[in-house]
């Protein structure tokens, strides 16, 4: 079965063609992130925008590189939310004239499991039900997995999302956009015990939050002046507490519904520490780690496309009625 996926939930624009759900035989990435750098963050006007510039050229690369003609694709898969509503615009606007000219049906796709689903592209030895984490610059969330289909929500963030705490803080500290991995370059070999943060605890047995590490970071650094090694102390530190809090949440996620697979998934899953954090801690309680490929965790279609291949395989459709999801 041959799925094409479309993404355009944020800054990114993409369309991939993946075979079967699992193998992908194009993913073409157009991004805006360099016009929203100096601004500190996303302009959603400037990001849709450029997201009705690029998604055809997109498009026809995907096609030209997948090798395919547009009669043999089966599906076309696009993320209908959750995201800014006119990025996400694009790309459904774009699915359902495509479907509707091809006479092929159409499936939308939630963003978030899509992260999830990036592991399947990269593990053939993924057990359900499991344990996942999405960390991205928008969510923060536990969740546990009978089947893609069956997915709850076991907690999340209450306040700022995980990568939205790196970005905040990267700022506060001048370093650029995006912030995740401005400050894990910072963070490389400094020390990471410098600072306490009494991290981004919440009495919710599997919640999170972010904004009391920003306020703290903010605080210190009206305190203390910021020398180029004091910088990477603090990124050091500030990493450190997220890595540890995001830890602690999940493995006893994992350990409470009896799993043993726990996927990871989203931006912040590219940072190499907690990678690294999540590996050691996760052996040590027999639980088995899986994180897709650094360029599968930042937003794509391979997983939208990947998703909606499973999903369709299982009865799920959707039509041209499609509309945008924000949760
Ligand atoms: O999943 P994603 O590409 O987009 C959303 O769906 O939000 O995630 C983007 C987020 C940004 O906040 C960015 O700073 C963060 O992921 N990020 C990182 C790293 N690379 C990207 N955070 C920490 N370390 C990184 N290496
Ligand atoms: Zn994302």
């Amino acid at each position: 079965m041959i799925v094409l996926g479309i993404e355009s939930s944020c800054d990114e624009t993409s369309v991939a063609v993946v075979k079967d759900g699992r193998k992908i035989l194009s993913c073409v990435v157009a991004s805006s992130l360099k016009l929203h750098s100096k601004h500190g963050g996303v302009i959603p006007e400037i990001a849709s925008r450029l997201q009705l510039e690029s998604i055809t050229g997109v498009f026809s690369q995907a096609i030209k590189i997948a090798r395919i003609k547009l009669a043999q694709i089966d599906l076309v898969s696009v993320t209908n939310g959750p995201g800014l509503p006119g990025s996400l615009l694009v790309g459904v606007s774009f699915a359902k004239a495509l479907a509707l000219s091809l006479d092929k049906p159409l499936l939308g796709i939630n963003h978030i499991h899509s992260h999830i689903y990036a592991n399947l592209l990269c593990h053939t030895n993924i057990k359900l039900p499991c344990v996942a984490l999405v960390v991205s610059g928008g969510h923060t969330t536990l969740f546990y997995i009978k089947d893609f289909s069956k997915i709850k929500i076991l907690g999340q963030t209450q306040d700022d999302a995980c990568g939205e705490a790196f970005d905040k803080v990267a700022k506060l500290m001048n370093m650029g956009y995006p912030g995740g991995p401005l400050i894990e370059k910072f963070a490389k070999g400094a020390d990471k015990h410098k600072i306490k943060f009494a991290c981004c605890g919440t009495t919710d047995e599997f919640g999170f939050s972010f904004s009391g590490i920003k306020t703290a970071v903010l605080y210190y650094l009206k305190d203390n002046k910021l020398t180029i090694k004091l910088k990477a102390d603090l990124a050091a530190s500030f990493q450190e507490s997220v890595i540890r809090a995001l830890v602690k949440k999940s493995l006893p996620a994992c350990k409470r519904y009896r799993v043993k697979n726990l996927l990871l998934g989203g931006g912040v899953i590219a940072n190499t520490a907690l990678r690294q954090r999540f590996s050691e801690s996760a052996k040590i309680n027999g639980i088995k780690c899986f994180f897709p490929e650094i360029k599968l965790c930042m937003d794509n279609a391979a997983m939208v496309a990947g998703l909606a291949g499973y999903l369709y395989k299982q009865g799920a459709r959707s039509n041209l009625n499609l509309n945008l999801e924000f949760n």
